[in-house]
């Protein structure tokens, strides 16, 4: 239980919701979650499962309806695999993540971690006896190519990359991609590539996936999910595609734990990815517009720097001008503004002086909490 921390942006949360009670307006930007309602054709689908009775277990993998309706969306991007093999369903993508290190990963191994990175990657890797290991990128999540490799020691199994990555937003070009598998290749390390916000990108831009790279699945477990795509947190479907031989060694691992992801839920997962997307895109549109807003709003604060990102629903502004730790500043902007953010150390010791801002939240929201906080900060200076 040591090697498991109390999570960061819950224990902001515990303390904004306190406030709450005491009656004060609370600003959410901490929430990693959608604040849309899933579509209505993929809750009418859970109803319809239930009313017909799929109530039971699964096969451990998932229900071939959603493992058909998987292998479809890649067939349609170009990247072809056999859905009964190499993909597994699995109660929501950190399940997914938690089978796949434990399936793959040895005591004492080091995994790296392209940071900043989300902390359950670290929670994980030290739950399966191994060592994270943060390789810093620069501005929105580029690629260093040259601390890449000085990184690289013999004692290293895995990378784990996050693209759409959270906190920054940035995504991986496709060259960087294909440096991590070359280097994998001449390394012999696996990599897991996280790809869960592949469907909120902005600007025309593209979220390359491992798998076009990786086409034979040697050195890839992509992991990825219906939750924050089709706003479906709570239903807690998630997937991971790989190789035959690490998706056996899932399906034994999810046989003897949670034995499959609920089946009613499954069946919502296949409309979820099948049915109209009308609702996905209303919601990326939505996400752009807000991101708009929070990084024209952070910009405009002297003494701050906000990145545009490329895709997620957070920004990562650099607060370190104000010479705070970021556990500090979180605290402050909670307890006086009534702001509540994650403290940017939890995704990596270096960024201590940045605190990360989820725009799952509402318009009006942002417009309000980020004009306090600028009323706020020369205070503080
Ligand atoms: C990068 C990343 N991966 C995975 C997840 C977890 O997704 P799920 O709800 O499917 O477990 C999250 C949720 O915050 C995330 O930010």
């Amino acid at each position: 239980m040591e090697r498991i921390p109390e999570s960061g942006t819950l224990k902001m949360f515990d303390m904004a919701r306190r406030l709450e009670r005491d009656g004060k307006k609370i600003y959410h930007f901490e929430v990693g979650q959608p604040d849309f309602p899933t579509p209505e054709n993929v809750v009418n689908a859970g109803i319809e499962a239930l009313k017909q009775g799929f109530t039971r277990y699964t096969p451990a993998r998932g229900i071939p309806p959603l493992l058909d309706a998987i292998e479809g969306s890649y067939k349609s991007r170009g990247i072809d695999f056999d859905g009964s093999k190499n993909v597994i369903v699995t109660p929501g993508a950190k399940m997914a993540l938690f089978q796949g290190f434990l399936g793959t990963i040895d005591t004492g191994d080091d995994v790296l971690l392209l940071a900043p990175a989300w902390p359950t990657y670290r929670v994980l890797i030290r739950m399966v006896n191994a060592k994270p290991v943060n390789v810093y990128t620069n501005g929105n999540y580029t690629l260093d190519e040259e601390y890449l490799k000085q990184k690289i020691s013999r004692t290293v199994s895995a990378l784990v990359i996050n693209s759409p990555n959270n906190p920054t937003g940035g995504l991986l070009k496709k060259a960087d991609l294909k440096l991590i598998y070359d280097l994998a290749e001449d390394h012999d390390f696996v990599v897991f590539s996280d790809e869960i916000y592949e469907s909120i990108v902005y600007d025309g831009f593209k979220q390359n996936s491992m798998l076009e790279i990786d086409k034979t699945m040697e050195r890839t477990l992509v992991i990825n999910g219906l939750s924050k795509s089709h706003a479906m947190t709570g239903w807690r479907i998630g997937y991971a595609i790989g190789n035959e031989e690490t998706i056996d060694n899932m399906a034994r691992i999810q046989q003897n734990t949670t034995s499959c992801a609920a089946s009613f839920t499954q069946y919502a997962g296949a409309e979820a990815i099948t049915g109209d997307q009308n609702d996905l895109d209303l919601m990326v549109w939505e996400y752009q517009k807000r991101r708009d807003l929070i990084t024209g709003l952070f910009n405009d604060i002297e003494g701050l720097e906000c990145l545009n990102p490329q895709g997620a629903f957070y920004v990562f502004p650099n607060f370190t001008e104000y010479g705070l730790s970021s556990e500090t500043l979180a605290e402050l902007f909670l307890k006086k503004v009534g702001i509540c953010a994650s403290p940017g150390r939890v995704f990596g010791k270096k960024y201590d002086g940045f605190l990360r801002f989820s725009y799952a939240t509402p318009l009006e929201d942002i417009k309000e909490g980020i004009a306090k906080l600028a009323e706020f900060l020369p205070t503080i200076r």
